[in-house]
């Protein structure tokens, strides 16, 4: 399965923020927040990952990842010429996805809790085995900023509306997306909505109609966070940090991650550690290299 990371866009409601730099690359307390997402494709088992980026900030992010390598995982470039909705992902993306199957994720969501693996496996599973899409449901307060899943009286899912003005359940859809390779075909045939954006809901609801659209739901247990407003970035950054001052734990610690998935081996991971001019995060990856196991 090949991977996609959505990283384009103004960041108009960000703006004075992100008018010189994409929002992706703006701190959730200690770290960018494309890496966030990334490190939710690396766990998910993805090595092969598509980066989708305005043209002035690919050179920043090539600053932080490069072809990949460091992190045992292979990064493609491409830019988005303008932000035309996040079904043109797979338009753009066509010739990496080739005849796999892929999983979008926004580069500005992020994701955390306990079952997120079990989450991400059974995306891969339905796409590669059934052939069958995968997206995920999360109750919010706000769901008219988002997609909204709309059930039955039987609980099953009628349809997706995207941000509808009066919403027929708290169930936002996620950033996060599973496809099979005929997305590709289905993504083809999306035509610009009143927005003007070729819009994943509309994708969505062609599985859905097809009876191949599997809706996971993220429980309350779960944390989401998207970082749409100043106030959404400053909450992921105090969320973040509480979780990794209480624990002493990192949340999306690309090194960690390429470690604990087995992509690099300990020396790979004490050398970059040696690379690393911020003494803690120094200290972070030594002490994992000395207290866990190579896989
Ligand atoms: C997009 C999608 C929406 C989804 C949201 C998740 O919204 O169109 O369906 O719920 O991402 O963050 P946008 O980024 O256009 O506000």
């Amino acid at each position: 399965m090949k991977g996609i990371i959505l990283a384009g866009g103004s960041g108009t409601r960000l703006f004075p923020a992100t008018k010189g730099i994409s929002k992706q690359l703006l701190p959730i307390y200690d770290k960018p927040l494309f890496f966030y997402p990334l490190s939710v494709l690396m766990l998910a088992g993805i090595r092969d990952i598509l980066l989708i980026t305005t043209l002035e900030d690919q050179s920043n992010f090539k600053r932080f990842l490069g072809d990949g390598s460091d992190f045992g995982i292979n990064i493609d470039y491409i830019i988005q010429p303008s932000p035309d909705g996040l079904a043109q992902a797979f338009i753009l993306g066509k010739d990496f996805i080739g005849d796999e199957e892929v999983c979008l994720i926004l580069g500005d969501n992020i994701y955390y809790g306990n079952e997120l693996v079990k989450l991400l496996n059974s995306g891969v599973s339905s796409a590669s085995e059934d052939n069958k899409a995968t997206i995920f449901g999360y109750y919010v307060d706000d769901p008219e900023r988002y997609g909204v899943i709309e059930f039955d009286s039987y609980g099953k899912v009628a349809s997706i509306q995207e941000k509808p003005t009066k919403a027929k359940s708290n169930y936002a859809v996620t950033g996060l997306y599973f496809y099979p390779n005929n997305v590709l075909e289905k993504a083809a045939k999306v035509k610009p909505s009143n927005r003007g954006e070729l819009e994943i809901t509309t994708l969505n609801n062609m599985y859905l109609e097809e009876g191949s659209l599997n809706v996971e739901i993220m429980g309350r247990g779960f944390t989401w966070l998207d970082t749409g407003t100043p106030e959404s970035m400053l909450e992921a950054s105090t969320f973040v940090e509480a979780i990794e001052k209480r624990q002493g734990l990192k949340v999306a610690c690309l090194e960690e991650v390429a470690y604990e998935m087995g992509y690099i081996s300990k020396s790979h991971l004490l050398h970059l550690a040696k690379k690393i001019g911020n003494q803690n995060y120094n200290q972070y990856l030594n002490q994992l290299a000395k207290q866990r196991h190579e896989k």
